[in-house]
């Protein structure tokens, strides 16, 4: 299974605190915001991640992330010259993905809680598309989907005007090898964009999309408002402190997720500067020797 992150658009809705570097780079609490969607990625079992961006924020992402070797990783990076849509991800991720199958999760959407949903879906994914839904207020503002009385999947619509139900469509999408060929095969929508909705329309079509959804256990929070990003911060803020314990950090999901031993996190870790980030890896690799 490959990953890729979606880190371009053009942030339009953030204007003029997006103006000059990407919003995925912004801080989100402690961390830059992409930390949260990779760590979701690599909590699932996902280390070969692709991670499109602008053409004009490429190198800042290479700065912050690297190939990700030292943890254990395998980052690559694209651009995406213009924002056409997220199915897009998929034509430009084409050499990347080859024949196998691959999960997209947008830049700038964050979950938190117990991944078992996503997990589950990785480990029974085999043909066709699984997507998810999660209740909101507000559906009118993403993907929406409607269900029967036995929960079969009757529609998908795209910013509906009336949505048919509450279930949002999260920024999270896990595909089988067709989903090169089909996202290939799909034309604008008549706002000029290559819709992920239309390629999830293209599995409905064929009778290949279950979509899961998610309980009221799981927080799901996208962050393209001004509003929504106080709202994420301010959660993220909350929990940590509460807890002592941190959401969205790539290497302790690379440790958790055995994909780098703990005396290589070490060394990595070691190359840190003193701060609370690095105090907090200590202890966790600390706690993941010591069993806890
Ligand atoms: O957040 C979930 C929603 O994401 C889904 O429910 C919708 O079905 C889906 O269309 C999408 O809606 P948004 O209105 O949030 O899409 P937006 O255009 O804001 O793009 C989402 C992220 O993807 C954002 O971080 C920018 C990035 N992006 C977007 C486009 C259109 C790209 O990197 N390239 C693009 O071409």
């Amino acid at each position: 299974m490959k990953g890729i992150v979606l880190a371009g658009g053009s942030g339009s809705r953030l204007f003029p605190i997006s103006k000059v570097y990407s919003k995925q780079l912004m801080y989100l609490y402690n961390k830059p915001m992409i930390y949260y969607p990779l760590s979701t990625l690599i909590l699932g079992g996902i280390r070969e991640i692709l991670i499109i961006t602008t053409p004009q924020d490429a190198d800042s992402f290479k700065t912050l992330l690297g190939d990700g070797r030292s943890m254990g990783l395998n980052f690559q990076y694209a651009v995406q010259p213009k924002p056409e849509g997220l199915a897009q991800a998929f034509t430009i991720g084409k050499d990347f993905v080859g024949k196998d199958a691959a999960t997209l999760i947008l830049g700038d959407n964050l979950f938190y809680g117990n991944l078992d949903f996503f997990k589950n879906a990785l480990s029974s994914h085999a043909v066709g598309a699984k997507i998810f839904g999660y209740v909101v207020h507000d559906p009118e503002r993403y993907g929406v989907v409607e269900f029967d009385n036995k929960g079969k999947v009757l529609s998908i619509e795209e910013k509906p005007v009336k949505p048919r139900s509450d279930y949002a469509v999260p920024g999270l999408y896990v595909y089988d090898e067709s989903v090169v060929e089909r996202a290939s095969a799909l034309k604008p929508s008549a706002r000029g964009e290559y819709e992920i909705t239309d390629l999830n329309r293209s599995y409905l079509k064929d009778g290949l999309l279950t979509v899961q959804k998610i309980g009221r256990g799981v927080a799901w929070l996208d962050t393209g408002t001004p509003h929504a990003l106080l709202e994420a911060n301010n959660f993220i803020g909350s929990v940590e402190q509460r807890q002592g314990l941190m959401i969205g950090s790539i290497e302790e999901a690379a440790l958790r997720s055995g994909f780098v031993s703990a005396e290589d996190f070490m060394t990595v870790i070691n190359t840190y500067p003193k701060c609370d980030y690095t105090t907090y890896l200590r202890r966790i690799h600390h706690d993941v020797i010591a069993g806890k």
